[in-house]
């Protein structure tokens, strides 16, 4: 329920500033109508501190800045494990083509752009977050989601996780962490 209501709330937020998103309609408290696109099935994450994955790979102590926002894609393939590829490959094999690449690139930095601005503002660091885009009507729309479940979110001053990592390392308190996160979404 928090999070059909924050990524409605997000969408319609990125929506007012220019990225074309999926949202429609929020029917009730666990539905949302939505474009019905047809999915690019590439993971897409873009980083600002090193964390999880990123922080293994290249043994970056979490929570160091990168100097620059990073993406990275992973193609959505359960059978192959969701495997890292990169955008030579992603065209090579027609997942997208260069163009829908940059479109998707552009999207994702600016994007990370307002998002790292709007949660600053309400004292929440964006670690890194994974996005998916879609097609609808020839044109290369955000889809999917956008929560705690998508996004490392830490406290601006205790650096407390306030995402799905609670979950993900047993650190308890999930749904108070979603509640605060949405607290502090709509105190503004
Ligand atoms: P990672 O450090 O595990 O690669 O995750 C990077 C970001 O992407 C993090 O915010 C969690 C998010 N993510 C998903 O939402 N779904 C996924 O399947 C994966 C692998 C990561």
């Amino acid at each position: 329920v928090v999070n059909n209501r924050m990524s409605n709330y997000l969408m319609q937020k990125l929506e007012e500033q220019g990225v074309p998103t999926h949202y429609v309609e929020e029917c009730n408290e666990r539905d949302t109508l939505v474009k019905k696109v047809e999915i690019v099935p590439l993971e897409v994450i873009i980083r600002n501190k090193a964390c999880g994955s990123f922080s293994k790979r290249y043994g970056v102590a979490e929570g160091t800045e990168l100097s620059i926002p990073t993406i990275e894609f992973s193609y959505k393939n359960d059978a192959l494990g969701d495997p890292m590829i990169n955008d030579m490959q992603i065209t090579a094999i027609g997942i997208a083509t260069i163009q829908e690449l940059k479109t998707i690139t552009e999207s994702a930095l600016k994007i990370n752009e307002l998002m790292k601005k709007f949660f600053i503002e309400r004292d929440i660091i964006l670690v890194d977050f994974k996005i998916e885009f879609g097609k609808y009507q020839n044109k290369i729309i955000l889809a999917d989601e956008v929560s705690p479940d998508t996004c490392r979110l830490w406290d601006a001053n205790t650096k407390q996780k306030l995402d799905k990592d609670r979950f993900r390392r047993d650190l308890g308190g999930v749904e108070e962490a979603y509640e605060e996160v949405w607290k502090r979404i709509i105190s503004k």
